[in-house]
């Protein structure tokens, strides 16, 4: 292994833009080599703009060299074929979420990658928000004591237009073949979508601030904007019956309640996470929601002072080359992958965020989609007989 890790972003659209490419840009222990894209005037251009040597249209190529140790996955769509491939041809795996649909899936390409002896990342975005980190660093010293009550928030208003586009690709021809999502309106039939976006990443939080798995869920899917724009390319609204909103409330093995919700069409700046832990020693309140020039606050109280005070954020918890106008996005993503390069450089057994805590994810999604179809809690973990194919969302 180098020094340096040689790295290869495939997909270059808006966050790659935003988060991928400036964080491998700016950060000491990478050079970023190949920028590959589809559309290879896109590719040249981020190239250019970040500084990579190399441009490539083709995946493969990319899997195929062997002066690449770093694949990061940042295209739409499923992410599995890639994801299988990039360790099958020997290499880290940064990708986005979800890994996979179906958890059981991404336990495989987990096994897959220890065996390979590689590290892997998931875009699990807001655990590396400074914020956030300070947060799990005074739950790990105690601040918090028994952990008792998480409660975990996405809420944005970014589809509640319903002329805003559900596909999010920018097409230049209407697609075809690809399996509909959406199309059945039958309240079980519901697309799983705001709980796999953003919900994901604030249930990975929960999961670190009550320090145990869970152990059942009750939860509810819904569809609160029924008719909506499908792509770039429609002109019409239509019925698409996907998860815009959620909640589920879970108990945790140790004792831990644990609820959330998710929604992108409640009134809200991007992204719009918050985060609450109370214990049986204080309570931390973290927000990531980009108001009025302010992408993140952590505020916290104790048995003895309960009145919640704002706490500085010290500087070591922010990424190399962190600049105070960084958009959400860069400022979160530069620790991200900051992170795992050091992972990778340093060897040993860590890596926080991989493919193994997305499983873990990945289960109670599943787990509360199967509690919605089924009107019932849900055990975990989940049995094999416990899952049925899951329509999911392709963004
Ligand atoms: N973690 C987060 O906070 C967060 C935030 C926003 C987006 N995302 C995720 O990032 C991913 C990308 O989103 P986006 O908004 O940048 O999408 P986008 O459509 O703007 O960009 C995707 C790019 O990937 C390219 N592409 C697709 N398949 C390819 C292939 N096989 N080989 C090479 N290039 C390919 C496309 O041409 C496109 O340019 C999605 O999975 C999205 O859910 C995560």
């Amino acid at each position: 292994m180098t020094e340096r890790l040689r790295v290869a972003v495939i997909g270059a659209g808006r966050w790659s833009r935003t988060a991928h490419l400036p964080g491998f840009q700016r950060s000491p222990l990478c050079d970023l080599a190949v920028v590959c894209d589809l559309d290879e005037d896109l590719a040249r251009h981020r190239a250019a703009e970040f500084g990579a040597s190399e441009t490539e249209t083709d995946a493969e190529r990319v899997l195929d060299r062997n002066d690449i140790d770093v694949v990061d996955i940042v295209t739409r769509g499923d992410h599995q074929d890639l994801v299988f491939a990039t360790l099958e041809a020997g290499k880290h795996c940064l990708v986005e979420k979800p890994v996979c649909h179906d958890y059981r899936d991404v336990w495989r390409a987990h096994e897959l990658a220890r065996s390979k002896g590689l590290k892997t990342k998931v875009g699990l975005t807001f655990r590396y928000a400074p914020a956030v980190m300070y947060m799990f660093d005074l739950i790990r010293e105690g601040f918090v004591g028994q952990p008792y009550v998480f409660n975990g928030y996405e809420q944005n208003s970014q589809w509640l237009d319903p002329d805003n586009p559900m596909d999010k690709r920018i097409h230049k021809v209407k697609p075809v073949g690809e399996a509909p999502w959406g199309t059945d309106s039958d309240r079980e039939e519901i697309t799983v979508s705001s709980l796999e976006g953003y919900g994901a990443p604030t249930i990975d939080i929960g999961l670190k601030c009550v320090g145990s798995n869970l152990t059942q869920v009750v939860g509810i899917l819904a569809n609160m904007v029924p008719y909506r724009r499908r792509t770039n390319l429609d002109t019409e609204r239509e019925r698409i019956n996907i998860d815009d909103a959620d909640m589920f409330m879970a108990e945790a093995a140790n004792g831990a309640l644990f609820s959330m919700q998710s929604s992108y069409v409640t009134v809200g700046n991007y992204p719009g996470i918050e985060a609450r832990i109370f214990g049986s020693e204080g309570a931390i309140q973290t927000r990531l929601v980009d108001e009025h020039g302010v992408i993140q606050t952590i505020k916290t109280a104790t048995k003895d002072a309960v009145e919640f005070v704002q706490r500085e954020i010290p500087p070591h918890y922010f990424p190399p080359g962190y600049r105070p106008d960084d958009a959400w996005g860069t400022a979160f993503y530069g620790n991200l992958v900051h992170d795992f390069c050091r992972e990778i450089l340093d060897g040993g057994e860590r890596n926080q965020g991989d493919f193994a805590q997305s499983a873990r994810v990945q289960e109670v999604i599943n787990a509360v989609a199967l509690s919605h179809r089924r009107r019932a809690w849900v055990r975990l973990p989940l049995g094999d007989d416990d899952m049925a194919p899951i329509p999911t969302s392709p963004f």
